[in-house]
């Protein structure tokens, strides 16, 4: 099958209207320059997304189907906007091109795993890893070393290949794993640093802290309970 490629140079106003609106003059030109190869890099992130959550899902179900047990609470993912791909290459200093988007930036696809229970991060880590088409760059333990905000969950960088018409390509992703008690904590100090107006106080940024200890304290008991049930079961 031969399919001619679209040049740069057909790009109209009406397609880059769904991004025109989230970027200045300069970065619309440059998207202008870029705008199919930035197309194609979307689409194989995208596609990498899709590989990662299915292998995730897969396991999941083999879980389920072997032992009657969901490790997996629920994924998410998201798809890093072009405002903020721009922003963070912007950041670093770094031209854009969408090799350089490519090499330097490691979240452009995140899937995030919600886990039930603390040790059922760390399982589904080990096999996503273990897997022969998975190699792991980058691991980063925020679980055993939370950050000094009280964040924790345990963040992954993995390439997986996607194979495409033409070529197989190799395309990193960022994995975030918690469970339900440390997503829960996060979003709130997500939405909390990001909707307030004024920045969060010393003490405010204590008591956050604080809630983060207590919430990790009910994980490990409610993963104590529930290993003596399974014990008894
Ligand atoms: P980024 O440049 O933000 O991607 O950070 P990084 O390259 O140092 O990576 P890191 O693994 O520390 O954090 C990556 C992502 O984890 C962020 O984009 C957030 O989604 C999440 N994250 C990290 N720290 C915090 C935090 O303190 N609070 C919340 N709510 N999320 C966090
Ligand atoms: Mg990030």
């Amino acid at each position: 099958m031969k399919t001619k490629k679209r040049s740069a140079l057909q790009v109209g106003d009406s397609e880059l209207a769904p991004v025109s609106q989230f970027l200045n003059e300069n970065q619309q030109q440059v998207v202008q320059e870029f705008y199919y190869d930035f197309i194609e890099m979307e689409h194989l992130y995208e596609s990498a997304i899709r590989e990662v959550k299915t292998k995730l899902e897969i396991l999941d179900s083999e879980f389920r189907t072997k032992y009657s047990y969901n490790p997996i609470h629920h994924i998410e993912d998201r798809l890093k906007s072009p405002e903020s791909i721009f922003k963070k290459m912007q950041k670093k200093g770094i031209r854009f091109s969408c090799e350089s988007v490519r090499e330097n930036l490691n979240d452009i696809a995140g899937v995030r795993v919600i886990c039930n229970y603390i040790e059922d991060i760390y399982h589904v880590a080990e096999l996503l890893i273990a897997q022969d088409d998975v190699q792991l760059l980058q691991q980063k333990d925020y679980i055993k070393n939370p950050k000094p905000n009280g964040y924790r969950s345990l963040h992954l960088v993995i390439q997986t290949p996607v194979y495409l018409s033409d070529k197989k390509e190799l395309v990193n992703v960022e994995v975030q794993i918690r469970t339900i008690a440390m997503d829960f904590w996060a979003s709130l100090e997500h939405e909390l640093k990001y909707k307030s107006n004024v920045a969060v106080s010393a003490e405010l940024a204590e008591q956050l802290k604080d809630c983060a200890k207590q919430i990790s304290d009910i994980d490990l008991k409610m993963q104590d309970i529930y290993r003596t049930l399974k014990e008894i079961d």
